[in-house]
């Protein structure tokens, strides 16, 4: 056994991640370089083939991003994305360099649509400039892979004309996106298949495919086109990306993996890191996962109804088809508790995922997790989690909460006493607000001076119980920027002013990056 991927003789699907590329493409989903650098890490020990890791000619940031993670991330190839053309290509490829193997991106459209309303191009020089970006790739590097943006609204033939010459060219990899969500199972599926047998070098290059989720079909649409041929699939984590997303990595590896007996393929991805890995892309992002969601959302392995109960405790397999253990799933599980200790806290840390934590790390989370401990009976992995994220994949704080007090009551005027660290100085302030919400927040915009929009606002429970954690999660504007902030605490009011001042800080911190 690989991987828990039972068979071995079976060929290799690759998995192309793009997490961090199209999937922070999602409204609102923008990272930083620390928080990429995570998730680079966590993609690594997912095993996933390639990591895309930006679009270096996007912004002075993204090249970071992406340079970042090629100089430091080893045992992975990291692709960086770049549009047909010199300019794009020699950025792309600056970032990338250093990198163990890496790989340029390259795409243009081929769709008539795309040609004549979007490039204005003819598809000669359509084809022209796609032969000439490849070549001017394939000088740097072997890795090249093209993809024809639109490639399922495009007139087949021609997209196997591009295929072919590109393949020529000097592209390893060729990619057939989906890239408006508009195909059917079925009919991509053929796609793909007339495109393995229509172009006549095609077995010189990995056939891919990238799908949208307009019409919620990018996952059976990758699944056809694996059938058909496909050898690399691009998914992100829970299905982020542009619109409605992207393929969802952990549904198309576990459909693979679970029905091994309708196929003949296989993935490297070390599935038991699936769950802390979602939860690490939601946190990160603040986009939170549906509880129906396949795989990875919060009922995916959760029983209601009393029959199936009675069933899943006489038989686990009358009403589950995965193994929750198989995704890492051990929610549920009392893991630790207040007497636990460090070396105890630093396997568990480990198990999920945050295995090369430094000695300083590991002791604020023990700090941390003492604390909780304290006042929450039971700790599971979620609560871990919660305290992980925050310690350690964080961002400079500039504003720091250093306490909270709010009063509130139907016949209270709420009020909140805040008492923060600005920039190293301590400042303190009470205020009123309709609730007790609204006033930690009200006087947390006087303390910084800060005069942002508050958009939306959720808060949720972390695990089950009164005393679990509340999860609060916002989205703030200011100047056009939108970020989100996160914050975890017993305490709800506590944990609304630190996912504030979270958000804060990554406004503050997007402000430097773009004035870098
Ligand atoms: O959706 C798309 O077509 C893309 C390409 C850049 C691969 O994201
Ligand atoms: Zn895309």
């Amino acid at each position: 056994m690989i991987n828990g991927n039972v068979a071995t003789d079976k060929e290799k699907v690759f998995i192309f991640d793009t997490t961090l590329r199209d999937g922070e493409q999602s409204p609102g989903a923008s990272m930083n370089m620390q928080e990429k650098f995570r998730l680079a890490q966590q993609l690594v020990k997912l095993q996933v083939d390639v990591i895309e890791a930006g679009f270096p000619i996007a912004s002075v940031g993204d090249f970071d991003c992406v340079k970042n993670i090629a100089d430091n991330i080893r045992g992975v190839q990291v692709a960086g994305l770049a549009r047909a053309g010199q300019k794009d290509i020699d950025r792309a490829w600056e970032a990338l360099k250093k990198g163990e193997n890496p790989r340029i991106h390259t795409f243009l459209a081929t769709s008539d649509i795309h040609l004549q309303h979007k490039l204005r191009m003819s598809r000669e020089q359509m084809l022209e400039l796609a032969v000439a970006s490849v070549q001017h790739a394939a000088k740097y590097t072997s890795n090249v892979e093209f993809s024809a943006e639109d490639a399922s609204r495009s007139e087949l033939d021609f997209v196997c004309r591009v295929f072919e010459a590109v393949i020529a060219a000097g592209a390893t990899t060729v990619n057939f996106p989906d890239t408006t969500g508009y195909a059917l199972p079925e009919e991509f599926g053929a796609k793909i298949a007339y495109l393995m047998e229509n172009t006549a070098n095609i077995h010189k290059a990995v056939v891919s495919v990238h799908c949208h989720n307009d019409l919620g079909l990018a996952v059976a649409n990758s699944l056809a086109a694996i059938k058909a041929g496909a050898r690399q699939v691009e998914t992100t984590l829970n299905g982020i990306g542009e619109r409605a997303g992207n393929t969802a990595m952990e549904e198309v590896v576990m459909a693979l993996r679970t029905r091994a007996d309708q196929v003949n393929v296989r993935t490297d991805i070390a599935t038991e890191f699936i769950h802390a890995s979602s939860r690490m892309v939601s946190s990160i992002t603040g986009i939170m996962v549906q509880p129906n969601k396949a795989i990875v959302g919060a009922n995916a392995f959760a029983h209601e109804s009393g029959i199936h109960q009675d069933g899943i405790l006489k038989e686990r397999t009358t009403y589950e088809i995965m193994n929750p253990c198989d995704i890492g799933l051990t929610s549920g599980n009392l893991v630790l508790g207040k007497h636990s200790g460090r070396h105890a806290l630093k396997e568990r840390v480990k198990a999920l995922g945050y295995d090369n934590l430094t000695d300083d790390e590991l002791n604020r989370v023990f700090h941390r997790f003492k604390g909780l401990a304290d006042v929450k009976k039971e700790m599971f992995d979620e609560d871990l989690e919660a305290i992980l994220l925050d310690e350690i994949v964080r961002i400079p704080e500039t504003y720091q909460l250093l306490s909270l007090g709010a009063m509130s009551g139907n016949k209270t005027m709420p009020t909140s006493a805040v008492k923060l660290l600005v920039e190293g100085k301590e400042v303190q302030d009470a205020g009123l607000g309709v609730g007790p919400i609204d006033s930690a927040f009200r006087t947390i915009a006087k303390l910084t001076g800060t005069t942002s929009k508050l958009l939306y606002f959720a808060v949720s429970s972390i695990t089950g119980g009164t005393d679990a954690q509340g999860e609060v999660m916002v989205r703030v504007e200011d100047e056009g920027k939108i970020v989100i902030g996160q914050g975890a605490d017993p305490d709800i009011i506590t944990a609304s002013a630190k996912a504030y001042l979270n958000a804060l800080n990554r406004l503050v911190y997007l402000k430097k990056e773009r004035n870098k």
